[in-house]
């Protein structure tokens, strides 16, 4: 199989709306010749037009030469019938995403190609295992998870369902690389690994709003400016577009037996509702459109420098106002000295003047400042710890290896960090805290940590046991280092606040002191 793709055999896209096309683009500008089946008379040859528009206007930027696109487009066809494809060494399926519609397809094309010919299925969300059922074969069906768009995103997900020939997953794998993606191996289960451990971003953004934390703009610039994430969740579900983003939701939702780690959210539903489904419409979260600005994110003005310090303390999953003693959270960034905006959520018992004394303090350092509502998790710690949860509870599983579940949500999501690696950096320990924080405030099973997560946190007792030693010693060797560097940092963290208490003690006698001997003491 691998010897036919080297011999750069025909591919065969089935479906020629938006990934398809993405798809055959693709596979021949890797120099195979491609043939475009679609249902719909004349959707093939649109998709070929299309196609051949965007070789000539990467030969017009120089990107490959003219000749380059000439031969592509000598290698592409729109073909008008399955039996076109009977020569293939691989078929691409890539039409609407239903089950029935796919199993029906497969075992048509299952009549007509050839022993060798490879079978890969584009679904995002479908059971690989459910679409092989209707194969005679059912090992030949390998999935293979391209991003959109096809061409430009370097990360295809390979799912080997439950019948699949490792064997083909693996020659599938091998013509993706040779394409020059990076390929990830996963399971079937649902929403493989990227859909699947991304879904807390948007769902977390969503019940923080719905909370009342903050507005979209905001929400999104925490994410983005202190999570460090390239877009916040509104914007990036108006790019995809809010049905597609809820219907993924929803079935992964529906697949898991409807975990409420996954229960879509209620805003979401009811922007999906009222048609305001993102760009595509000029209306999602945000409204665009000629003239329309986006809504700022609400940063604090500019304060007097001022020459206290309030002690900062990291959020925990708790609200600030919980612990009764007037602190002000932080919420968690990517790179906590070199954050460019800092969110803050005051307990309702903080002192006005230690908000202001915080958010001058914050500003003289060059930062910017949002204060967001006190609930529960702020918004880039509930984030981060279920993101974290959710790709441990994926290693938990055995759905994927840890590299391939951090690489695929850099490379699918573009993250900033593997989930798992994040975690480590963070301390599963720290982890679990805000996840069980979280769990005992709203106690609807979302929180819940993956029982590996429990065990990760609690590892320095526990690395002798079998479950542990199944993950893999480099990851155990980083959890290991990992756990000494939390440790070392709370060292410090409490050397820290205590110098801060003991500062904040001498300058509150010092004021004491001058309020004492103050002649305009009684003024308000
Ligand atoms: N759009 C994305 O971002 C994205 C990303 C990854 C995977 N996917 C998956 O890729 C697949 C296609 O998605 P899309 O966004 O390109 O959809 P699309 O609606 O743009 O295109 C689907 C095409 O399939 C054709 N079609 C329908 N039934 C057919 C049949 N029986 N035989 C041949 N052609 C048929 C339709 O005419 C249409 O042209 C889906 O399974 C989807 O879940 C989509």
């Amino acid at each position: 199989m691998v010897d036919s793709a080297a011999k750069k055999s025909l591919v065969g896209v089935i479906g020629a709306g938006t990934m398809g096309a993405g798809i055959a683009q693709l596979a021949v500008q890797a120099g195979h010749p491609v043939a475009v089946y679609d249902a719909v008379e004349g959707a093939a040859a649109r998709a070929v037009e299309g196609i051949g528009k965007r070789l000539d206007s990467l030969a017009a930027k120089g990107r490959i030469t003219a000749e380059e696109a000439q031969a592509a487009k000598d290698r592409l066809g729109a073909v008008a019938a399955l039996d076109a494809l009977k020569d293939a060494g691989l078929v691409v399926e890539a039409v609407i995403e239903d089950l029935g519609v796919k199993q029906k397809l497969f075992a048509e094309l299952e009549g007509v190609v050839g022993e060798d010919c490879l079978l890969a299925t584009n679904t995002s969300s479908l059971s690989i295992s459910a679409i092989a059922g209707a194969l005679r074969e059912p090992h030949r069906l390998v999935g293979m998870h391209f991003f959109n768009p096809a061409p430009l995103m370097p990360l295809v997900e390979i799912i080997d369902g439950l019948a699949t020939d490792p064997g083909l997953s693996a020659a599938v794998a091998d013509l993706a690389e040779a394409w020059g993606k990076t390929t990830v191996r996963c399971r079937s289960t649902p929403g493989f690994i990227v859909n699947r451990v991304a879904r807390p971003f948007y769902a977390e953004a969503l019940r923080a709003y719905e909370e009342q934390a903050a507005d979209f703009a905001t929400i999104d610039a925490v994410l983005r400016e202190s999570g460090g994430f390239k877009m916040g969740p509104f914007e990036l579900m108006d790019m995809i577009g809010l049905d597609v983003n809820l219907a993924v939701s929803t079935s992964v939702w529906e697949a898991t037996g409807y975990d409420p780690r996954y229960t879509p959210a209620w805003t979401q539903k009811e922007h999906v509702a009222a048609r305001q489904l993102g760009r595509k419409t000029g209306r999602g979260f945000y409204e665009y459109g000629e003239g329309v600005d986006k809504p700022a994110p609400r940063y604090e003005d500019d304060r007097e420098p001022a020459q206290a310090k309030p002690a900062l303390h990291r959020c925990e999953g708790r609200t600030a106002t919980s612990y009764g003693d007037g602190r002000i959270l932080m919420d968690l960034a990517i790179d906590p000295g070199g954050t460019a905006t800092v969110a803050l959520a005051p307990a309702a018992d903080t002192p006005n003047v230690k908000l202001e004394a915080a958010i001058a303090h914050l500003q003289s350092r060059g930062k910017k400042v949002l204060v967001v509502e006190d609930v529960p998790g702020m918004i880039v710690t509930r984030t981060v710890a279920r993101l974290v949860n959710e790709a441990v509870d994926a290693l938990y599983r055995g759905d994927a290896e840890e590299e391939d579940i951090d690489t695929a949500m850099k490379l699918g999501v573009n993250y900033p960090k593997g989930p798992l690696e994040w975690g480590a950096d963070l301390g599963f320990a720290y982890i679990l805290q805000v996840l069980d924080n979280l769990e005992d405030i709203y106690r609807d099973g979302r929180y819940r940590a993956s029982p590996l997560l429990r065990q990760l946190a609690h590892a320095d007792g526990l690395m002798d046991t079998p479950l542990i030693h199944t993950i893999g010693s480099e990851f155990i060797a980083d959890l290991e280092a990992a756990f000494d560097r939390i440790q070392d940092q709370h060292t410090e963290d409490q050397r820290k606040n205590d110098q801060h208490a003991n500062d904040q003690h001498a300058n509150d006698l010092r004021t004491k002191d001058q309020h004492d001997h103050d002649p305009d003491k009684d003024q308000p």
